[in-house]
């Protein structure tokens, strides 16, 4: 069974409808200066010049011997690109900027407290500072090319600094995101083999400092458990030569990096000259199962990828100063903060705390301070800054020239009032559609040559063909107003080159559900199935609805079904547990879990209080469920399948459907009065949902 065969229903089976958005166009003085302004671009990446049209992207970088073949399909679906080629992801990001232009600033590093002073690492110190770390992993922490490392950390430059340590080793980062709990850090140890940790005491959100180092100590409990140990935990200090964390240093096992790196003072590391497709890091992401996937992505088709479209589509030159908001611990983080705008030698400046701290004035303080110009955010922030400060924007003098928004589809609404506030008229938008496996963007459009559409995330990136399909691989013409699965029709350098440790799962995900032929060595025969419903409109543009798989997408976070229900079943008294999403006007989705006990077991707040703090442990906190519901019984199918699509109807207020199949429907109206009448008496009722939302809560957990 495939993991996508569970949801037989997608949105593909529900006509949708909305009101076609105007255009808006690309501000002119934008485009007159665009890396991308001459429409000829179009020609050079058009299907027939595919695979070649990528060395554009791979002419960006330096590589240490150039590449035989451009695409290699002889293992289809497991791509190779720039085969032969020979080249060091750090040398390209830090060393040949450091030798060009050792001065020029290359991560501006603001912290949450605005008494603190902003700090600025030039090329050449940033140079310095990842040869002495890299000479510190391979000689304190006996790490070697191809070794695992798994990285937990907060928005600070040590996160940039010991990222790119490991790639001029070969040492392939997993980065797992800082708001993660220590348990689901320990399993992504485990999984990825790793037996070095590298983490920090503490960090500022809102306004105190966090103990994040006591979340070290239950990954390792927890790897251990799983069957791997870590031998040492490597620790960045906040504050240097003071301990910001009550949790012990484990003696043998926990080494302050600030009492050690000194013994490298000065030390050179030869960057490591690694195969275009030697493994660059693991970017662990969510699914059907309970078991997270670790995306693996390449050094040359990833760095060529992210250099590519950072230039194109972030615009990003030289001279700019480039803000994206999201965590480093994200693939947007990865291709976006660090690998995309280091290696094309600009400013990426990052901001450890939550945006309106202290107010919400602060990041657009922080743009006029800095000089920024292109500005990159999720949709959850900007619906947040919007509420939180509508009309700060005006009160600040910055200028963007170009703005990204990612992670999750964008209510025109809230696009208008990013395009008109925060750009002032004046920025192009990007809405940039992709995802931790694609390693970078696949749709979008180009700024300084398309109009922008509200709400749409525009046509294919460069070199990029989407399709949509039915179920049963017939293609939904564009313009029809009919939802399906998108897909890619080819493979680009960015795309992961397998899930680590899982090849038979990248199969199954991602490739299975419309591939004809396993045998075949052509890539017409392997569109990239990315779990996502679409419509294409008449103009070629995508408007993407959201995950078809059993995955809520919360604030741009993915979170899977079966991690959340897995975690609600660690609470002994549990006996079953589904979770389901509830529109929310901030943070897109939120997840409600509805419960049912062990007989004997009483309902109340102290056992919803035991499930969220199990999910808190086992996930994170980004986890926290809107709702605990506890329900007497669950709807379920004759077979037994509890029926989401109900309760999450139920959570949103829709029409319940036709419930006549269920084994039980008459615990339906009990649930649906119990739960109703607890969220009219706090309040709690939600706006009309538009036809999309409809349509995903309606289908949602369907077979
Ligand atoms: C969703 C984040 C609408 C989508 C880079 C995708 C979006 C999932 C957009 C990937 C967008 C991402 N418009 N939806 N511009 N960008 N998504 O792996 O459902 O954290 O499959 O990667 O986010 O999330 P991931």
């Amino acid at each position: 069974m495939t993991e996508n065969s569970e949801n037989e229903v997608s949105e593909s089976q529900i006509a949708v409808h909305w009101r076609e958005e105007e255009y808006f166009d690309p501000p002119p003085a934008f485009t007159a200066q665009a890396n991308a302004n001459d429409p000829a671009i179009l020609e050079r990446f058009s299907e027939d010049k595919f695979p070649d049209c990528f060395t554009e992207y791979a002419d960006m970088l330096a590589w240490d011997q150039k590449w035989d073949t451009v695409l290699d399909t002889s293992n289809a679906p497991f791509w190779k690109w720039f085969g032969g080629g020979k080249l060091n992801a750090c040398y390209n990001c830090v060393d040949r900027h450091a030798a060009a232009n050792p001065d020029k600033t290359a991560v501006i590093w603001v912290p949450e407290l605005e008494e603190d002073e902003t700090v600025r690492i030039s090329y050449g110190e940033l140079l310095r500072q990842v040869n002495e770390f890299a000479a510190m992993l391979r000689d304190f922490a006996g790490l070697d090319t191809g070794d695992r490392v798994t990285l937990h950390m907060p928005m600070v430059p040590q996160a940039i600094v010991t990222m790119l340590a490991c790639a001029r080793i070969g040492i392939v980062h997993s980065q797992v995101f800082g708001g993660f709990s220590g348990n689901a850090c320990g399993t992504r140890i485990a999984d990825s083999g790793s037996r070095v940790l590298i983490t920090m005491d503490g960090y500022f959100r809102a306004g105190s400092i966090t103990d994040h180092k006591v979340k070290a100590d239950e990954a390792v409990a927890e790897a251990a458990r799983q069957g791997q140990e870590v031998d040492k935990v490597l620790v960045w200090r906040r504050h240097q030569g003071e301990y910001a964390s009550a949790t012990p240093m484990a003696d043998g096992r926990d080494f302050f990096v600030d009492e050690h790196i000194g013994d490298y003072a000065g030390q050179v590391v030869e960057p490591v000259s690694q195969p275009s497709e030697a493994p660059l890091f693991l970017m662990y992401t969510s699914g059907t199962t309970g078991r997270p996937k670790g995306a693996q992505h390449s050094t040359g088709g990833y760095l060529a990828y992210v250099t590519g479209t950072s230039k194109y589509y972030q615009d990003i030159h030289p001279d700019d100063v480039y803000w994206c908001l999201a965590d480093i611990g994200w693939i947007t983080g990865h291709s976006y903060i660090v690998y995309g705008p280091l290696s094309l030698g600009t400013t990426t400046v990052i901001y450890e705390g939550v945006p309106n701290y202290p107010d919400a004035g602060r990041p657009w303080r922080i743009a006029e301070e800095l000089g920024v110009n292109i500005f990159h955010t999720s949709p959850t922030s900007i619906r947040m800054l919007r509420k939180v400060g509508p009309d700060e924007p005006a009160k600040y003098n910055y200028h963007f020239k170009t703005m990204t928004t990612v992670g999750e589809p964008i209510e025109p609404e809230v696009w208008r009032w990013y395009y008109h506030s925060v750009g002032k008229d004046k920025a192009a938008i990007t809405d940039t559609w992709w995802q931790t496996e694609t390693g970078g963007f696949l749709g979008s459009t180009l700024p300084g040559l398309q109009p922008m559409k509200p709400g749409s995330c525009g046509p294919g990136a460069l070199g990029i063909y989407p399709v949509i399909y039915d179920e049963d691989r017939n293609e939904i013409p564009k313009g029809i107003g009919r939802a399906g699965n998108i897909c890619i029709r080819n493979p680009w350098p960015g795309i992961m080159q397998t899930v680590w440790g899982q090849p038979e799962r990248f199969l199954d995900v991602y490739y299975r559900k419309y591939n004809s032929d396993p045998e075949s060595k052509d890539w017409h025969d392997w569109p990239y199935f990315a779990g996502d419903g679409a419509l294409e409109a008449d103009d070629g543009y995508f408007r993407i609805l959201g995950r078809i798989d059993d995955v809520i997408n919360v604030a741009g976070h993915r979170l899977g079904t079966k991690e959340l229900e897995s975690a609600a079943l660690t609470v002994p008294e549990v006996a079953e547990a589904a979770a389901v999403p509830v529109i929310d006007d901030i943070r897109g989705r939120m997840v409600e879990m509805y419960i049912s006990l062990k007989p004997g077991f009483s309902a109340g707040p102290e056992m919803e209080g035991k499930v969220t703090k199990a999910i808190e442990v086992e996930i994170g906190k980004i986890a926290r469920p809107k709702n605990v519901w506890i329900v007497p019984d669950m709807p379920k199918t004759r077979s037994g399948k509890i029926m989401r699509r109900v309760i999450a109807s139920v959570s949103n207020f829709t029409d319940v459907g036709d419930v006549t199949t269920l084994a039980n429907p008459e615990v339906v109206e009990g649930i649906k009065h119990q739960v109703q009448s607890a969220k009219v008496a706090r309040g709690d009722t939600p706006r009309e949902l538009s036809q999309t939302e409809l349509a995903e809560i309606q289908a949602f957990g369907n077979e």
